[in-house]
């Protein structure tokens, strides 16, 4: 199942890719969530599933589609339940500045698979496969960095660490610069941030700070393929939140939820397309009559990390030429 269901997610994550790509760099950031929500939509309707939203654009009254609970996917009797996490375009702001690093995203797993995390804050730290199991979240930022070090045989300021640059992670900057360790802000996309922890070659080796909780459960299960790790605790905003998180069995802000806790499921698959040009994936790239995708599925029970890379031809009658 996890085979075949890695290639069709992966075709909803193109598809959420190229429509939302189209509105790049016109300063409207609802407008390409809404393009990519709308064809992930479409893409995955096309699939043999009965499917389940846990993670998706809101609740049902604030989210016209793929929102939490929604059910998607051509539901024959023989198909399997799958619960899904979408995160249908990360870097809303990135798309509509024509900003590197913009990615479609989710995760799919048989059900009950994937936490169900409200819509709220989780500080993270993540890190790829050589720290994995070495880092503790509990401890000072500068201490992580400096087992990050240890465990991957380095100097400390030969670590870059990922932020997003926020005034709430102004100690936390401050405290990882002390190390002498580097650091590369970003105003949007901590997921991305953390798939690249976890490829070697990116040049970054941890992710920390407080960031979006549903992008938290699908790192989690992009972690899980990948051999990395996040540990991760919640953050609420506000007392509505916070009761709402109590509700979904999240009540203890003191909880250290670990990789498998926030994505337990066997059979998980992971699939994210470039919307725009990044450090770990190439943006939609269109042409006449066609664009070329760049994405990567990975499926946690068949060990498998592909990076793929698609021609979709829109118009068969004059085709384009396929090039290397
Ligand atoms: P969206 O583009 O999906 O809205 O999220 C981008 C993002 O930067 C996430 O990568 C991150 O986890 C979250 O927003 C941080 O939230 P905030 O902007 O409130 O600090």
């Amino acid at each position: 199942m996890e085979k075949l269901l890695a290639l069709e997610m992966v075709y909803v994550t193109e598809m959420a890719a190229i429509a939302s790509a189209r509105v790049m760099g016109r300063g409207d950031r609802m407008g390409a969530d809404r393009l990519a929500t709308e064809a992930m939509r479409r893409a995955m309707d096309e699939i043999e599933m009965q499917g389940t939203i846990v993670i998706g654009e809101g609740e049902r009254d604030e989210a016209p589609m793929l929102y939490i609970g929604e059910e998607v996917g051509l539901a024959g009797v023989d198909a399997p339940a799958i619960d899904i996490a979408v995160d249908p375009l990360e870097g809303t702001n990135l798309v509509a500045t024509g900003s590197a690093n913009a990615i479609t995203v989710l995760a799919a797993s048989e059900r009950g698979g994937l936490v169900h995390a409200p819509d709220t804050y989780l500080e993270k730290l993540c890190v790829g496969p050589g720290a994995a199991g070495k880092v503790d979240i509990r401890l000072p930022p500068a201490e992580n960095v400096r087992l990050v070090a240890e465990a991957l045989g380095r100097r400390t300021g030969d670590i870059t660490v990922i932020i997003l640059d926020r005034p709430r992670h102004a100690d936390l900057i401050a405290e990882v610069r002390g190390t002498g360790a580097r650091i590369k802000l970003i105003s949007d996309g901590d997921l991305s941030a953390a798939i690249s922890c976890a490829v070697q070659g990116t040049g970054v080796h941890a992710v920390m700070g407080i960031g979006g909780a549903p992008e938290g459960v699908i790192t989690a299960a992009a972690m899980r393929c990948l051999g990395g790790e996040i540990q991760a605790r919640f953050k609420y905003r506000s007392d509505d939140e916070r009761a709402r998180g109590e509700r979904m069995g999240h009540g203890d802000e003191s909880r250290i939820y670990r990789t498998e806790d926030l994505a337990s499921g066997e059979n998980l698959v992971f699939a994210a397309t470039g919307v725009t040009p990044g450090d770990l994936l190439e943006g939609v790239r269109f042409f006449g009559g066609g664009a070329r995708t760049h994405s990567l599925v990975m499926a946690y029970q068949t060990k498998t990390v592909r990076f793929v890379d698609t021609v979709h031809m829109f118009d068969r009658d004059s085709p384009p030429r396929v090039r290397l």
